[in-house]
């Protein structure tokens, strides 16, 4: 009988034995490397077929260089912006994502968008600094225009649930063969939607046409009185421009979950804008979520390894 032929995969994230024993199963050698430990993780690439890392390790030229045989890229994540996508092409390397955490990125924003509009930050401040009368008036969401940038799986989710909070629900995105929810309307320009809204929500990829997409004129076309989220990537607003935005009072505060630098320099001015609630990027970071994800992520590693057709392929 023909012996099976072994697969080897290096893997940057830390999965549950029940994943571990599934690559076993499909004769795939797993040679951790944490990105961090350059000279291992560069020896492990080096006879590696597979590779399956999170959002936060980057596979440039140079990571695929150092891998002659990678046939397989399997991204814990929905972005791909930390993968050379052009150089995983070039090489006939398959790259795979899992978009399996629409829900938990859309209550996410659910809650920032809330956070900011009733005063959460200021209502737990009265409390521990023995102000309990002191309330914060905030804004109901019911009746409030939201723009959603992007109208993907994510996108689609946040609208779901802003309907249900009776929110009046708009989308910009350049594609046209996404579906129709019903009382969510379509704007044609960025500038048009950002005129009209009370919240705007970003639910774009980061590339090249994107970055910077938020910048000083877009942050001038909100209102006064709009909040702004961000659970996309921090690329795709100019951070230095938000920062104004926030001091000025160009608007009135933002919902940060992703920036520019991850993790920022403590002595960031964002950090110390008004009116800025920032999360560590969490927008997936539930355990069903996270479950699902490297879940999926196995699947495609040995779908990729195994040349079947992966329905999450993005290369
Ligand atoms: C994603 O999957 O892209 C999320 O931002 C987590 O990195």
């Amino acid at each position: 009988m023909r012996e099976p032929r072994r697969c080897k995969a290096v893997i940057t994230v830390s999965l549950v034995p029940s994943l571990l024993d599934r690559l076993a199963e499909y004769d795939v050698t797993v040679l951790s490397a944490a990105r961090s430990d350059e000279a291992t993780f560069q020896t492990a690439m080096a006879e590696a077929e597979g590779l399956l890392v999170s959002s936060s390790v980057a596979v440039d030229r140079q990571v695929m260089a150092w891998a002659p045989r990678l046939r397989v890229i399997s991204t814990m994540s929905v972005g791909v912006d930390h993968i050379d996508l052009d150089s995983a092409r070039e090489r006939g390397i398959l790259v795979t994502i899992t978009p399996v955490l629409s829900d938990a990125v859309a209550d996410l924003v659910l809650a920032l968008m809330t956070m900011l509009a009733r005063r959460i930050p200021d209502a737990m401040r009265a409390v521990t600094s023995g102000r309990w009368n002191d309330v914060p008036f905030g804004a109901d969401l019911a009746g409030k225009v939201l723009l959603i940038v992007g109208y993907g799986r994510i996108g689609q989710a946040v609208a779901k649930r802003a309907l249900a909070a009776r929110m009046r629900v708009q989308y910009v995105d350049s594609r046209s063969d996404l579906p129709d929810i019903e009382a969510v309307g379509r704007v044609a320009e960025l500038a048009d939607g950002l005129r009209e809204a009370d919240f705007v929500s970003l639910h774009v990829d980061l590339n090249a046409a994107t970055r910077n997409l938020m910048g000083p004129k877009e942050f001038t076309l909100m209102k006064p009185t709009a909040f702004f989220i961000n659970t996309a990537r921090g690329g795709v607003v100019d951070q230095s421009a938000l920062v104004r935005a926030l001091t000025e009072g160009e608007i009135a505060g933002a919902g940060l979950d992703v920036l520019q630098d991850e993790p920022p320099r403590l002595d960031d001015p964002l950090l110390r804008a008004p009116n800025a609630i920032i999360v560590p990027h969490i927008g997936s970071a539930t355990t069903e979520t996270r479950n699902a994800m490297a879940h999926c992520a196995v699947d495609n590693l040995l779908m990729g390894l195994r040349k079947q057709a992966c329905p999450f392929a993005v290369t």
